[in-house]
């Protein structure tokens, strides 16, 4: 069981070689890739610009206000700080500048300016005055207390303004307004570009994590397809299956919900800290200093998150394993009465999965909490700091406010990044499954030397041939045989003696270690692989029917004519059997063929094999005992199968092979017995006590 579990890490830390190696499948959509850059881009522009036009709108229009300074300002030294200039508007002895403008002084200086008699503190709002707004000129007739003016320009307190009339106040604002909806504009134009590139990114993105999934299905799937029988003996189906879906799945996440996030959260980040620094260095400051906290929680959470990943995924796969393992054993379970163990094991691996899954949501339901908690009280801290800025009038309300967004800006980032963490890791390491079984090379060597003949007569030669499947465990010990063309040889000898092994070795499933395996005379190292396999077909021991109809099923997808393929049926006596069938040739096979018989999914292979015309078989007939009418049935079809052709006959029942040609009798590897049945039978060695055996009724 342990197979089929997924026993390898599940999340990886970061590394930049296989990063690298990941994007490099970005490649062939450079220009994709480009696009969504460019949409990344626009929208995190558009994310930046906002607040910033928010800021501006509230200072510059909706907060707009002045400082009356006494003209006397211009004597002190602190006229150049604020940067009085002949531009500013002077009613009466009295210098309009902007609130904003007062910024950079201290307390200390205002208060100066205040003692002097220079400095009020009143905020006031300054206006042009308009001959032909009879609104504004019917108010400054009616009510002449409330302004100042001189030349173009009139002022008014912000207080008085306030006390007045919604309409009144508005029609002296009128300007602002306007101003305002260009604000408006500005905000719409900008929500648009960050809708429209994340739109644009969030299509391209997924497109090439769609292609780029495509295409890492693809060379996984023709490189498991190439490689040596050796390499994949050893892998179980499952672990390739999940190679296939679930690991391709972990990195298509990275590139639609991981890349993505982290270029724009980063951009983002750094964006809105940059922002910060141009709109308040102290502010900033305080902002910077307070990172390090979130930081350093965030990144705990992330460890702890990451570890109940790790668990959870380790048994949910368990799980899995577990119910498919037992479902496809159903049989057996039911047979030997596992029902109630097996409900018992699953229990446990179930409940094991609950606490996985609970230790999962203690991580969201404590940690995640705690560093909301943490950057809302940066957030506070920031916003006290920034308060008592602006009541001291060292930033604006516009700041204040933009600060407040930007500060969410720069937090959001890292909560999202801790939690993309995990997405990150677990890519890493379905990468690293991936590019393992990538770079497996084992793969039987195809570099013909000779071409295929274009007629093989079907001469077969074993000379002094040793082969092992694991370094030096000698399956077979050397072997040393010929098989004329047209010849029928058949092997036999106890289980496990290495027949089968000697089909793999003519087919190059397997590449022997020592001595040489001869076609007509040609190694069979030296001549192209589909060549070899086209002229040599083995009938294996265990049919294996794919789903689909039955023609498709004798076909497997070659061009294998609609006549040749019933011909084929019919040397086989498969025929009878098919057409009887409601639909016949069309008729639907179940998983493996499970809805035929033993019998008919043996005549099947050989319909299937006679179906490709191979110059030799080799028969490599099934152990599992048959009932006598099925017998008689494999029988008939096997001589079709077999008539005027090269063929190796692996015998499991005797009668199969009285008319061989030769019989060869393997032991341990080894050739101990050769000779026609009448000669074996004679020498009374292992052949008859074989015979014996098989006559009193055991069937080996
Ligand atoms: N893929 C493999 N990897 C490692 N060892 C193997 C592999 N296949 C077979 N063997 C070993 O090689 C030996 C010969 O196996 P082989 O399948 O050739 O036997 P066989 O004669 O066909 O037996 P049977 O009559 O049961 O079909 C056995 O000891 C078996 O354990
Ligand atoms: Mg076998």
């Amino acid at each position: 069981m342990a197979d089929y579990f997924e026993t390898d890490d599940i999340t990886r830390d970061y590394d930049s070689a296989i990063m690298r190696r990941i994007l490099s499948y970005l490649k062939p959509y450079k220009v994709i890739v480009a696009f969504a850059l460019v949409a990344l881009v626009v929208s995190t522009i558009g994310e930046l610009l906002s607040p910033i036009i928010i800021r501006q709108s509230i200072d510059n229009v909706l907060m707009k206000s002045w400082y009356a300074l006494d003209v006397s300002v211009n004597e002190t030294d602190i006229e150049k700080e604020i940067g009085i200039n002949s531009q500013d508007v002077v009613i009466e002895n009295r210098v309009y500048v902007r609130t904003s403008r007062l910024g950079p002084l201290s307390v200390a200086q205002k208060n100066e300016l205040a003692d002097k008699g220079l400095f009020d503190g009143v905020e006031y709002y300054v206006f042009r005055i308009d001959p032909n707004d009879a609104a504004q000129n019917a108010l400054r007739a009616s009510r002449p207390e409330l302004f100042v003016s001189q030349g173009q320009w009139a002022a008014i307190s912000r207080d008085q303004l306030r006390a007045l009339p919604a309409a009144e106040a508005a029609g002296l604002r009128r300007s602002d307004a306007t101003d305002l909806s260009r604000y408006v504009i500005a905000l719409l134009v900008v929500m648009a570009l960050i809708f429209v590139g994340t739109f644009v990114m969030n299509y391209y993105s997924n497109l090439v994590s769609v292609k780029v999934m495509k295409d890492m299905r693809m060379q996984l799937f023709t490189h498991v397809l190439t490689r040596s029988m050796a390499f994949l003996s050893r892998q179980p189906v499952g672990r390739l299956v999940t190679r296939m879906t679930s690991d391709v799945e972990t990195i298509s996440e990275f590139f639609t919900d991981v890349l993505s996030a982290l270029i724009k959260d980063g951009s983002i980040m750094i964006g809105s800290l940059a922002v910060l620094y141009v709109f308040d260095v102290r502010l900033a400051l305080v902002v910077t200093a307070s990172l390090p906290f979130v930081l350093i929680t965030s990144d705990i959470s992330r460890k702890k998150s990451r570890d109940a990943y790790r668990k959870q995924r380790l048994m949910t796969s368990k799980v899995n394993s577990y119910i498919s393992e037992h479902l496809s054993g159903i049989e057996v379970v039911k047979l030997f009465g596992k029902e109630d163990a097996s409900k018992n094991e699953f229990k446990r691996y179930d409940e094991q999965l609950k606490q996985a899954n609970l230790g999962e949501m203690y991580v969201y339901a404590t940690f995640r909490p705690i560093v909301d908690l943490l950057s809302t009280m940066t957030t506070i801290a920031v916003l006290g700091v920034g308060a008592s800025f602006y009541l001291s009038h060292s930033i604006s309300l516009g700041t204040l406010i933009a600060f407040v967004n930007l500060i969410g800006m720069v937090y959001s980032p890292i909560k999202d990044v801790s939690e993309k963490y995990v997405n990150l890791q677990s890519a890493m390491a379905g990468a690293e499954r991936i590019f393992t079984l990538l770079d497996a090379k084992e793969m039987i060597l195809d570099a013909p030397k000779i071409p295929m003949p274009s007629v093989v007569r079907g001469h077969i030669q074993f000379e002094n041939v040793w082969f092992a499947y694991k370094e030096e465990e000698w399956v077979l010990k050397d072997i040393s045989f010929t098989v004329e063309p047209g010849q029928m040889v058949a092997i036999v000898g106890y289980t496990g003696a290495g027949k089968t092994t000697i089909t793999n070795l003519v087919t190059r499933f397997w590449d022997i270690q020592k001595g040489s395996i001869r076609i007509d005379g040609n190694d069979v190292r030296d001549l192209p692989l589909a060549g070899l396999r086209r002229s040599i077909q083995p009938v294996p021991q265990d049919v294996f029917l794919f789903s689909g109809t039955i023609a498709e099923n004798i076909r497997l997808g070659t061009e294998v004519t609609e006549e040749r393929m019933k011909l084929a049926a019919e040397a086989v006596h498969a025929n009878e059997f098919i057409e009887a069938l409601p639909n016949g040739y069309n008729t639907e096979l179940s998983e493996g063929g499970s809805n035929l018989s033993q019998g008919q999914r043996q005549l099947l292979s050989f319909a299937r094999v006679l179906a490709h015309d191979p110059a030799i078989i080799i028969l490599d007939e099934a152990t599992s005992s048959v009932d006598t009418e099925t017998e008689k049935l494999i029988q008939r079809g096997i001589e079709g199968l077999l008539s005027g052709r090269t063929s190796i006959v692996i015998a499991h029942r005797l009668s199969t092979i009285r008319n061989a040609d030769k019989i060869i009798v393997l032991a341990h590897g080894k050739i101990v017995e050769t000779g026609t049945h009448d000669e074996l039978i004679a020498a009374q060695d292992l052949y008859w006590n074989l015979y014996r055996l098989q006559n009193s009724g055991i069937v080996l």
